[in-house]
């Protein structure tokens, strides 16, 4: 059982670390929400009886996403004029007090609203981590001349499932992806970059997900679009591209837990079939991770030469990476199950560090 100290140095925790990844405007905002809980203002009354066990309860980013849904619905004007994700080039400059005291302001309004949307865990589906996904795929091309049958599990709204129409502008010049897409990721690899010039031909594509996001509802996009910190721009305008192709190619994403995806899966002739997941391991158990491991191994008993299975997870780092960054892309093949650990990268794919193979 956590108690009232718990619940404002998560806060203050949890803003100080959404400033370490490119939020200044909710680090400021976190820590007025602290001192208000501290303090047995509205934070603490909309946080009443609110424990953060079990699990990651993120309470913090449960409040912020919900205050940015009033923000993005034209709900909460005076918040909204300095969120550069509402407000757009009319932002005005971020003045800490002045949306601190808008901010508060919501939750005086709406406590109920509020403590609503408290209860609901935050959904995210970073489009950025497609530049994980294509360099994966591209290092996989070079093994396998096959097309692709795309699985993945812990999809979300599924956002990833079309890595072939998302381009990537690189720094020299070279360029991968068509240069219509409405997403195009800046720069985001280095070191030693997979082949550009292969074709990635995807067959096949399917999504599944425990709490899926239907990105065709205007609920689902504002969904996404709440738990995505109001000061990051750069990610916003690529959510709204993702939003484009989404609506250009609509995959239904499943509700299924991914132990049962791949179990369900068979490896098919003439094609690689690869099951892609990111930032979705940490949410298992330890006994749900060993076990989601013996599906992938009981799948990939059955792959062939011909038939061929993929498992690329981007997951929080699992060996030696530069310092800062957390996660890590790993490619586990089959026939055979040999694991190549592909490169280190920035959770949200901003930056990837491609290494040697
Ligand atoms: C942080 S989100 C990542 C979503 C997406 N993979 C991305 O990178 O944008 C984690 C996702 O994992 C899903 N998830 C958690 N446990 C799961 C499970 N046992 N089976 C399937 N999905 C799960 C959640 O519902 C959530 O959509």
């Amino acid at each position: 059982m956590s108690t009232a100290a718990d619940l404002e140095t998560h806060l203050r925790r949890q803003g100080a670390a959404c400033g370490d990844i490119g939020s200044p405007m909710y680090e400021a905002l976190l820590s007025f929400a602290a001192d208000d809980y501290a303090a047995g203002g509205p934070v603490a009354e909309v946080c009443r009886g609110w424990t953060l066990e079990p699990g990651p309860a993120v309470l913090a980013l449960r409040l912020a996403g919900t205050v940015h849904r009033f923000a993005l619905s034209g709900q909460a004007p005076d918040l909204a004029r300095f969120y550069p994700s509402v407000a757009g080039e009319d932002v005005e400059p971020f003045d800490p007090g002045a949306a601190w005291t808008a901010f508060r302001d919501v939750l005086v309004a709406r406590p109920e609203e509020v403590r609503a949307g408290l209860a609901s865990p935050p959904q995210t589906n970073e489009i950025g981590r497609s530049a994980v996904l294509i360099g994966g795929l591209l290092h996989l091309r070079a093994r396998f001349d096959l097309p692709v049958r795309l699985v993945e599990i812990g999809a979300s709204a599924g956002l990833n499932l079309r890595p072939d129409q998302v381009r990537i502008d690189l720094a020299h010049g070279d360029s991968v992806g068509p240069g219509w897409s409405p997403v195009t990721l800046y720069d985001p690899w280095h070191g030693s970059l997979p082949p550009l010039d292969l074709p990635i031909e995807i067959v096949e594509r399917r999504g599944t997900d425990l709490d899926p996001v239907d990105v065709a509802a205007a609920a689902g996009r504002l969904r996404l679009l709440s738990y995505v910190w109001p000061d990051q721009a750069v990610r916003i305008n690529r959510l709204h591209g993702a939003f484009d192709l989404a609506a250009a190619l609509p995959i239904p994403v499943v509700q299924e837990d991914a132990v049962r995806t791949v179990s369900a899966l068979k490896p098919a002739p003439g094609t690689a079939t690869v099951i892609w997941h990111s930032v979705m391991a940490q949410y298992l158990s330890n006994a749900g991770r060993a076990e989601l491991d013996a599906a992938f191994d009981d799948l990939g008993a059955l792959a062939t030469p011909d038939a061929p299975v993929a498992r690329l997870a981007f997951e929080a780092n699992r060996f030696p990476s530069p310092a800062g960054v957390l996660f890590g892309l790993t490619l586990q093949t089959w026939p055979g199950g040999a694991v190549t650990p592909l490169a280190s990268a920035h959770p949200h794919g901003d930056t990837v560090t491609w290494l040697r193979n």
